[in-house]
């Protein structure tokens, strides 16, 4: 059975986000260097793959989203040669690198995007998406989903361009196929430098509607920033949402975009053992279970205000059951453009139990985990409320959008945008209790600012001395996964109903059968077991001095995380 598992089926995946992981020179901005001293600890961590977020040269107007060059580094992150280095360190480690690519859209100061928009015979014109407007106006009603009209006019040939993020961000023309040439000369040459794949962002609004037919509703962007605002339950919230799919209907997940992931991934298919995992949790992206992207995201799981075991079951049921046969799941609960988990999941009593359930749900439920860096020591969301530093163009939109649509007085304007923009889980990487939480010398001003709560027990350095941290909990829980076939591969089978506060599921590997418990309240659990699981040995314990063994029963502190070995599961099956 192990044979057939694929390593990126089986590895603890970590998202690195740059800029904000380690900063090597001391300028105040995370780069390669950084992250090749950081190697030894991710690896005593137990990561075994890394997401590497954009590390092409950009403006940055969305933070590396907006790539200028898509064969270099950025300069502040380091040289081709610092890449190369970090690939051979990981390798030497054993642990695996996928990059981040962007293929929908390009920076508008991408060389192809300076030639195309230059004028309308230039020979890469269609590389874009460039219309006539329409009597003065846009050529349709669409609009980009970080605000405004998604065409933008540029004078030098007096026609409207397209693009779905930032005006800074023009969508490539995928029907043209001298993009998909390009991007494909791009994924062999990481891949034959030795990279192991890549996280593909934003695959669904690869391909618009080819007629450009308007979306004819009503509302328009800003007006949804202002519902989601004025949502006041989570209902309201997913109606918000249900409006924005209408809005984007035309813009998003047309079929062709299927034809092109079949087409990538035969070009990735060349190299052995490679990874595609596509920002989307449109399950149509696994293709056939072998023909289009290795992982899609199981996003559902996390879009909720309150993760209760009734939603992970629920989740789980129609997920799984969704899968084409042959397809693995994905299971993620953060990334760079959500809050972090114990400020999306939090109640404000109970965060430090229940960020140690969750973080325990990813990593035992089926499926290829991905943490986001900075997790495994419990960084929070830091709403900074100073305009001036705010670095993410969507904090600064919403900013304008309270003052002129909500009349929000500036302190509050500054508050909403700082909980609706993305800086808030892109701040510095806290990494011992000193000034910059360690990041970058005290005299220099980190890139964006430093959660203070560094001071409160927040960094690796204090955690790794202290044996019951969170950091340590992470650490002894990717020690037991990375052992347990069952967990790695196994099945999942839900013992638990929705009546209850606590998770019980197995994990059923040939080689071995798991028992999770998982208690998301503070009430303890007595739970008895099913006939057939009278003993069970323990794994793990998130709690000291719990028995070895277990019978017939098993005891779950509040908010404990249990996992165990199941002996004999002859009369169970
Ligand atoms: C993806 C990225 C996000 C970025 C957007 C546009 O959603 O995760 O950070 O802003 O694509 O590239």
């Amino acid at each position: 059975m192990t044979s057939q598992n694929s390593w990126w089926q089986e590895a603890v995946f970590y998202q690195i986000y740059p800029r904000s992981f380690a900063d090597g020179n001391g300028d105040g901005i995370g780069d390669i260097e950084g992250i090749i001293r950081s190697l030894d600890y991710l690896q005593w961590l137990g990561v075994e793959a890394i997401w590497l977020s954009p590390h092409y040269p950009s403006p940055q107007v969305d933070c590396g989203y907006d790539i200028s060059d898509y064969y270099g580094v950025a300069p502040e992150y380091g040289s081709l040669d610092d890449f190369k280095r970090l690939l051979r360190e990981m390798k030497r480690r054993n642990m695996r690198l996928i990059l981040d690519l962007v293929l929908n859209h390009t920076s508008d100061q991408h060389p192809w995007f300076r030639e195309s928009r230059s004028s309308r015979n230039n020979p890469r014109r269609d590389w874009y998406i460039w219309q006539e407007g329409r009597d003065g106006e846009p050529p349709n009603d669409w609009c980009s989903t970080f605000g405004g009209s998604a065409w933008t006019y540029d004078a030098m040939t007096g026609m409207y361009y397209y693009h779905f993020f930032f005006k800074e961000q023009p969508d490539l023309n995928w029907r043209n196929p001298e993009v998909k040439a390009a991007m494909f000369d791009v994924v062999r040459y990481w891949l034959d430098i030795g990279v192991d794949g890549f996280r593909l962002d934003a695959v669904g609004t690869i391909f618009e509607h080819p007629d450009l037919p308007p979306h004819g509703k009503p509302y328009g962007i800003d007006d949804l920033y202002v519902m989601l605002r004025k949502a006041q339950t989570q209902e309201e919230q997913l109606r918000v949402r249900l409006l924005f799919d209408e809005l984007v209907r035309y813009q998003v997940d047309m079929p062709e975009v299927h034809d092109l992931m079949r087409q990538l991934r035969a070009v990735v298919d060349e190299y052995p053992s490679k990874v595609l995992v596509g920002e989307s949790e449109e399950i149509a992206f696994y293709g056939n279970g072998k023909d289009e992207l290795h992982l899609v995201f199981n996003f559902p799981l996390m879009r909720t205000r309150q993760i209760t075991p009734q939603w992970v079951l629920q989740n789980q049921r129609e997920r799984l059951a969704q899968l084409p046969s042959g397809a693995w799941p994905c299971n993620t609960l953060g990334n760079h453009d959500s809050s972090r988990l114990r400020s999306a999941f939090g109640d404000g009593v109970h965060d430090e139990g229940l960020v140690r359930v969750l973080a325990a749900l990813v990593l035992t439920l089926k499926g290829t985990p991905f943490l986001y860096n900075g997790e495994e020591i419990g960084m929070t969301d830091y709403l900074f409320t100073d305009v001036a530093r705010f670095r993410d163009p969507l904090a600064l939109r919403a900013y304008d959008l309270e003052m002129r649509l909500l009349g929000t007085p500036p302190a509050d304007a500054a508050f909403h945008a700082a909980t609706y923009g993305r800086d808030k889980c892109r701040t510095p990487m806290q990494w011992r209790n000193a000034p910059n939480a360690g990041f970058c010398p005290k005299d220099v001003e980190p890139w964006l600012p430093v959660n203070p709560n560094y001071q409160e027990g927040i960094n690796v350095a204090e955690q790794e001395h202290e044996r019951d941290s969170l950091l340590h909990f992470y650490h002894d829980l990717l020690q037991v996964r990375r052992l347990s076939p069952a967990l790695r591969h196994g099945e999942y089978q839900p013992l638990s109903d929705e009546t209850k506060d606590y998770l019980l599921f197995l994990r059923l590997a040939p080689e071995q059968t798991c028992l999770v418990g998982l208690n998301f309240s503070p009430c303890s659990q007595d739970i008895n077991l099913p006939p057939g699981l009278s003993t069970v040995r323990l794994l793990f314990s998130s709690r000291h001095n719990q028995p070895k063994e277990i019978y017939q029963r098993l005891k779950l502190a509040p908010f404990e995380v249990w996992i165990g070995e199941v002996n004999d599961l002859s009369n169970l099956l």
